[in-house]
């Protein structure tokens, strides 16, 4: 039977997203019959093409690899940077755990940074002294998380000086833009994962790599399929990590209602900076550039997050913590690497964070009663 909108969880996203778009797997089962190609057919080609088109018209289809999820184009790109075992990846610490456990596939090793005072990306700062103090770096990953942009002119700058690989973790920031444009084009690689919460979802894993260089672009696309030339012999070490024809069909008609939707997701955060003012640090754009919303997480005095976390949480106001463990803290990371330098901004902010419901569909009346459910708890003015 049918869900009915009414009886859905407003705050479920890929539940929403089912309601409005699960059409769009019916259309997918058409166009594969019709096609009659169910792996890497003319779903995941128009998807390549189209995606590489909305990230900008310089770029070419083939420069677009779609793979099987975000992890896997993280990967891909560490992979085609060079990186080898125990060579060292500068990379954030406050980043969802996916990151480090793709360099991890390659027996890298990972590099904490810290994060700037305020904000949710990596230190340039940090950046710079870490590529001049440790030997045997080959990667930094700017991870771009919640939305929110790294510094790009900067880092890349920094990683040109160093003469090492940048790769752009734009998971949680599609529709993030630079000066205008979407994130993803510094890097000489950038990974985009389509998992369901994503900006832009599909209904199971996907992901895509951007090979910026033109030159590594055969050798990705091949390393993503068994290393495989066109004569299917093995040439170079590959994977087998292909996004899903039925998903590709998906993410190709989600791709259409994108930019309205991020603009939605701005939509929601300016109802919440209205609504909430200053009782609380809020999300926003930087001087150059754009915040997509993946996720809308403000900062508290650490005893008002606890005291929502235990007392105001609950179905009617879903709130979350994004993430309670910086990455060089989870077990194995210690097991593995041991405790590492402090990393003292990212260690404050842990206590600090919370993430506020923030997807396309919510509207001003259901931002509203969020408010009014945290009102009681927020100081008057930080
Ligand atoms: C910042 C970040 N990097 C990488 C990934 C990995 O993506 P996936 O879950 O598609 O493998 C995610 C998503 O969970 C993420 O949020």
């Amino acid at each position: 039977m049918p869900l009915q909108t009414a009886m859905a969880n407003p705050f479920n996203f890929p539940q929403q997203e089912l309601l409005r778009d699960g059409h769009l797997l019916s259309t997918a089962l058409e166009r594969m019959t019709e096609s009659g190609q169910v792996i890497l057919g003319r779903g995941v080609a128009g998807f390549e093409a189209a995606f590489a088109a909305w990230l900008s018209p310089e770029l070419a289809a083939e420069q677009v690899v779609g793979v099987a999820n975000g992890t896997d184009a993280l990967e891909l790109a560490l992979r085609g940077s060079g990186v080898a075992p125990g060579d060292k990846v500068l990379l954030p610490s406050h980043t969802a755990y996916a990151t480090v456990a793709a360099l991890l596939r390659l027996e890298a090793v990972p590099v904490f940074l810290d994060l700037d005072a305020d904000g949710a990306v990596l230190s340039v700062r940090d950046l710079g002294e870490q590529l001049t103090a440790v030997a045997g770096v080959k990667a930094v990953i700017a991870v771009h998380l919640y939305g929110e942009a790294c510094d790009l002119p900067a880092i890349a700058a920094l990683c040109e000086r160093h003469g090492v690989s940048l790769i752009e973790d734009c998971a949680q920031a599609c529709g993030t833009t630079w000066a205008g444009q979407p994130v993803g084009l510094w890097g000489r690689f950038a990974a985009f994962s389509f998992y369901p919460t994503k900006n832009l979802a599909a209904f199971g894993d996907g992901g895509a790599l951007v090979v910026n260089r033109k030159g590594d672009v055969e050798t990705s696309r091949r390393r993503r399929f068994y290393g495989w030339d066109e004569g299917r012999q093995a040439v170079q070490f590959g994977v087998n990590s292909r996004l899903d024809e039925l998903q590709a069909w998906v993410l190709l008609g989600k791709l259409a209602q994108l930019d309205p939707r991020i603009a939605q997701r701005r939509q929601v955060a300016r109802w919440y900076r209205e609504r909430l003012g200053n009782r609380a640090w809020l999300p926003g754009d930087g001087d150059h550039w754009r915040h997509s919303y993946h996720l809308y997480v403000i900062s508290l005095p650490a005893e008002i997050r606890q005291r929502l976390l235990q007392e105001a949480a609950g179905p009617e106001l879903p709130l979350a913590v994004h993430y309670p463990l910086a990455c060089h803290q989870h077990a194995y990371v210690r097991q593995r690497f041991g405790a590492g330098r402090p990393l003292p901004h990212t260690e404050a902010r842990l206590q600090e964070i919370l993430s506020l419901p923030l997807h396309p569909y919510l509207s001003e009346q259901q931002i509203e009663q969020v408010c009014q459910r945290l009102d009681p708890f927020l100081p008057q003015a930080l």
